[in-house]
């Protein structure tokens, strides 16, 4: 294995405002000898996360230094080709923290501990609509959001990777679901393909206006994954009871200054309501729950799996540029060089 070349990615300069791929180097070097406590893995589909980018700028953990000159890290579903490590052998499909590389040496641990995928799961699910992307969307609707049946539902970033499962995960809990998205090609995915109630175009309509008239008795949760000024209108508009949801921040990742917080609190007081972050990360260990529960509904087509793949190692900084700038739809996925697309 020593003799085979590794193509990789490292992390040239910060990320400033924008991501492109000149913010990265392309390098070729041997693949180094798997060591004691350790597994070798050739990369199959790499997950593409807004999160990248709060690493790739600020450091992992935050405030560590941009990881200059590193292999930018990407969960990732791959092979297991070489192990020495007591968890895994070769043949092995794993879900874990590996680089944006042809082969990665992984100890499991990292961003989620390594994890065998079960047999007879299409990969691309695995790195997707099963992996954290798909966790995050079912245990933030189910756990953190506890949605009751008729609630109005309203999510920011519908038709991206985490909002395109969960807006569908409320509408199967029977709620009425109201999707903000920021073009009308996601906008009517969200309503023709993923059957919400409505969709928002925030870039085009007036989302205060839409919201009153499409929730005229206030909504019951507010899944945010984006943040900025739609938090402050869904508090604006939450019902006795009501919860919002912190999933993601995307739109502050990149941005120079900290966005203000909602100037109406006060209205959490005022409806008895909830406001709840979560890591998604933290519900790994429950994950075959999420898979028994979506599974089902993936094979039947009740579920639809949204994805949005580059392709190719080379397309890895094109797929975070993608995401950073609104273009995907769905989930944003890296189907390496070789890999089939099945
Ligand atoms: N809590 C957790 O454990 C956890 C785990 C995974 C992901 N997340 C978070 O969940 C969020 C969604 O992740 P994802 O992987 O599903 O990404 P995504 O929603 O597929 O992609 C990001 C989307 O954010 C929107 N966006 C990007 N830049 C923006 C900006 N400057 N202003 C406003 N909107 C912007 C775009 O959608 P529009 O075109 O619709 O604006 C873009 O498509 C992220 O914030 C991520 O960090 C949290």
């Amino acid at each position: 294995m020593s003799d085979r070349v590794n193509r990789r990615w490292l992390v040239d300069k910060p990320l400033n405002g924008t991501v492109s791929e000149a913010n990265f180097r392309w390098v070729e070097s041997k693949v180094p000898p798997v060591e004691q406590g350790k597994f070798l893995v050739r990369n199959r589909w790499l997950s593409v996360d807004p999160t990248q980018a709060i690493l790739l700028r600020l450091g992992d953990p935050p405030g560590s230094a941009a990881p200059i000159g590193q292999v930018p890290w990407s969960l990732a579903v791959s092979e297991v080709l070489e192990s020495r490590h007591p968890d895994f052998s070769p043949g092995d499909i794993v879900h874990g923290e590996m680089g944006w590389e042809d082969f990665s040496l992984s100890d499991g641990t990292g961003f989620n501990a390594a994890y065998r995928v079960p047999p007879g799961i299409p990969l691309r699910w695995a790195a997707g609509a099963l992996g954290l992307t798909g966790l995050v969307a079912y245990f933030g609707v189910h756990e953190v959001a506890r949605p009751k049946s008729g609630e109005t539902f309203v999510i920011s970033g519908a038709a991206g990777g985490v909002g395109s499962i969960a807006s569908q995960l409320a509408k199967i809990a029977g709620l009425r679901v109201i999707g903000i998205a920021g073009n009308s090609a996601k906008c009517d995915w969200l309503v023709k393909e993923a059957c919400v109630d409505a969709a928002v175009n925030y870039r085009q309509e007036d989302v205060g206006q839409r919201l009153t008239e499409l929730s005229p008795d206030g909504i019951d949760i507010f899944f945010d994954t984006v943040g900025g000024p739609v938090l402050e209108l869904a508090l604006g508009r939450l019902r006795t009871g009501g919860r919002i949801v912190l999933c993601g921040r995307t739109a502050e990742y990149l941005a120079d200054k900290p966005t203000p917080g909602p100037s109406n609190l006060t209205q959490l007081i005022m409806v008895n309501g909830r406001i709840e972050g979560f890591l998604g990360r933290d519900f790994l260990a429950r994950r075959t729950e999420a898979f028994d529960a979506m599974l089902p509904l993936l094979r039947s087509g009740r579920l639809k799996s949204k994805e949005d793949v580059v392709v190719g190692l080379r397309e890895a900084p094109n797929g975070l540029a993608r995401l950073l700038s609104g273009e995907n739809v769905g989930k944003q996925l890296v189907r390496m060089d070789d890999e089939p697309d099945s």
